[in-house]
């Protein structure tokens, strides 16, 4: 069939050029919308995912992949997890370094802390700590565990500490704030 056939058969099909036209919008509509489905837009539905996504198996070095590295930006930190153990990560002049994600404190999430240099401070009541060594600035016997970290394949590897963190935990006051369990995370 010949292209001016084909069109006149549409046409007839739709009531002439105008329908034809409406019915191509609406297929045309119709498909940029299940393309929009299929992406979900919540960003943490896409980390969930790209999670889900990771390498199972260690790298040569036996370290894990805890993370695209698409998910820690330059300037950014966010919290993975390393088996069941959540660890805080900072992408800090193009080296990333990994320490326990648990304050020292009160287990506030380190990473979800504020960041000014290498400085981490806690969300929860600003404890203050170097991401370089896990150093505890506002109780030096209070420091937290450093792991090894490399990076490759388009994903972040932890390995094991470099740095075991101190044993002790707690905090004195009773401010409201519920120790969290780390497996809600
Ligand atoms: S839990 Fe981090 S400062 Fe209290």
């Amino acid at each position: 069939m010949g292209v001016r056939s084909f069109l006149k058969k549409k046409m007839d099909q739709h009531g002439g050029p105008v329908g034809l036209a409406r019915h191509a919008v609406a297929k045309a509509t119709k498909g940029a919308a299940s393309a929009d489905r299929s992406a979900d837009p919540d960003p943490a539905v896409q980390i969930k995912e790209a999670i889900a996504r990771l390498p199972k198996e260690p790298d040569e070095n036996g370290y894990h992949a805890v993370a695209p590295s698409s998910l820690l930006k330059e300037g950014e930190r966010n919290t993975f997890k390393v088996g069941d153990i959540p660890i805080a990560c900072f992408r800090i002049d193009g080296r990333i370094y990994v320490i326990d994600d648990e304050c020292a404190h009160e287990n506030g999430p380190l990473g979800e802390g504020t960041v000014d240099g290498f400085i981490v401070t806690c969300p929860y009541h600003d404890w203050r700590y170097d991401v370089r060594n896990g150093d505890c600035l506002t109780d030096p016997q209070r420091h937290l565990s450093c792991f090894a970290v490399a990076e490759h394949d388009g994903y972040i590897w932890v390995g094991g500490k470099t740095r075991e963190g101190s044993a002790s935990r707690g905090g004195e006051h009773d401010d409201g704030l519920v120790t969290r369990d780390i497996n809600e995370r």
